[in-house]
């Protein structure tokens, strides 16, 4: 027998993927509304995605025939309750023949109720600047989890609650597109209260999870590993101030205000009800590592280029750095906060040929087992995505699946990657063989199994 990193007994291991990404005609939806203007990068919008919404059997078929045991999927609020107070049926009725699908193929079910888009009523009244909102996310969670309440085996609350609140209020990226600190205040802070108030819906109505266990409940939070690069002298001490503001504003500020209720700086300072012990797991989100190097032309950067990547590092259709050690170092730092069962709910690459995606992935499952074995309860691993999808303002040319979707193929047929392969190998073992990596990244063998990396910064 070769050598083989085995993962522990009960580990889930799934695919990921979010309600306007895959599903297609999101038309009442604050993003639906911001693509017709034409800024998705490569013209596109995202009309059909890859049409989840007629082809779900089918994407579930798969899933079984691949062998993948666990998936996350999002529901779009803007279809659910398309117009204030008013709930529809047929969409209802629709998310509920998904969630019975994936169970009666025995597919766990983690379900996330919001990720990033809003209805357009709720765009039009202000977003979570509106203190209203609050009260109609909580209306439409208690619908939620009423109707649906049986079907998930956990619940994700919010996707990367800063990842709008940053690129939408701060960054002009997302909608609705403002370049304002005080709204990125306002609505980091109404996010945090949201989430607040439905873990507790959750907690409330659904006692206890499918199986008969703990009921769970987090959110899922976006990581980088952001570090300073480095330069000598001043401009080096500038980099770790914006490093740390970067981290501050990205991540630390969220979960310093989960861990003791309290929001803390830049949010207001208040308490929020609920806040506090409002995860049940940690929901961990991790793509790249970001060094911070200092710039004095990027004045609206904050002085800095975050996009720079050292020598020998790869770099990902994204732009973004490959850093195993960062997402060990996540892993480890995130469980030191919270003493709480770790999934990691989103990891992946932008990778049309596959070339690169078999190599990212083993590298980036070996440091999850490194964190495994020092004693870190990583409970289970959902890449990201199970088929290409809509990928934001970047359009259709990101493409992240393990099954590739040709978006000019009127039928957008499904076509397996050598990595969907690859993970119904590993998901068999319940973990990397030497023999996977041979077969599938041989280049990666050192990494794997070796001491390629400095696992300490
Ligand atoms: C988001 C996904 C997105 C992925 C890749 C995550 O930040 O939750 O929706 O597709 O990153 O960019």
């Amino acid at each position: 027998m070769g050598k083989a990193l085995r993962f522990p007994e009960g580990f889930v291991w799934g695919t990921s993927t979010a309600g306007h990404q895959i599903e297609g005609w999101n038309d009442n939806s604050d993003w639906w509304a911001f693509e017709q203007k034409g800024l998705i990068r490569d013209g596109s919008t995202s009309g059909k995605a890859v049409d989840y919404w007629n082809k779900y059997e089918d994407d579930h078929a798969l899933m079984s025939e691949l062998g993948y045991p666990a998936f996350r999927l999002g529901l779009e609020w803007a279809k659910i309750e398309p117009s204030p107070g008013k709930f529809s049926d047929d969409a209802m009725e629709r998310y509920r023949s998904i969630l019975a699908s994936l169970r009666k193929r025995n597919i766990k079910i983690c379900l996330t109720l919001n990720h990033w888009v809003l209805p357009m009523w709720v765009a039009e009244q202000k977003d979570w600047m509106n203190p209203k909102t609050l009260d109609d996310f909580q209306r439409f969670v208690t619908h939620v989890v009423e109707q649906l309440g049986e079907y998930p085996d956990m619940w994700v609350t919010l996707n990367e609650p800063m990842v709008p609140a940053i690129a939408g209020n701060l960054a002009d990226e997302f909608p609705p597109q403002r370049k304002n600190y005080n709204a990125f205040r306002r609505v980091g802070s109404a996010l945090l209260e949201a989430h607040a108030r439905t873990y507790r819906i959750i907690h409330s109505k659904v006692p206890k999870a499918p199986d008969g266990g703990p009921t769970l409940a987090g959110i899922a939070q976006a990581y980088q590993w952001i570090v300073p690069w480095g330069t000598p002298g001043l401009a080096g001490q500038y980099e770790k101030i914006a490093a740390f503001v970067f981290k501050r504003g990205s991540f630390d500020a969220w979960d310093l205000s989960v861990q003791t209720g309290k929001q803390v700086y830049p949010f207001g300072g208040r308490f929020i009800a609920n806040l506090r012990n409002s995860y049940d797991y940690c929901g961990i989100n991790y793509y790249f590592r970001m060094s911070v190097k200092y710039d004095k032309s990027r004045k609206d950067q904050l002085y800095v280029d975050e996009k720079q990547i050292p020598d020998g590092i790869e770099r990902t259709q994204m732009g973004w750095q490959v850093y195993p050690p960062g997402f060990y170092l996540t892993i480890k730092r995130v469980f030191g906060r919270f003493r709480k069962p770790i999934y990691i709910l989103e990891n992946g690459v932008a990778d049309d040929a596959d070339t690169m995606r078999p190599r990212y992935l083993l590298q980036h499952l070996a440091a999850v087992h490194r964190a495994i074995s020092e004693g870190v309860p990583v409970k289970g691993y959902y890449q990201w995505s199970f088929t290409d999808n809509f990928e934001w303002r970047e359009g259709f040319c990101k493409q992240f699946g393990l099954v590739g979707v040709d978006h000019a193929d009127p039928e957008l047929k499904r076509v397996p990657r050598r990595s969907a392969h690859m993970y119904s190998e590993i998901i068999r073992a319940n973990g990397i063989t030497e023999e996977i990596v041979a077969k599938y990244a041989p280049e990666a063998m050192d990494a794997v199994f070796g001491n390629t990396w400095d696992w300490t910064k």
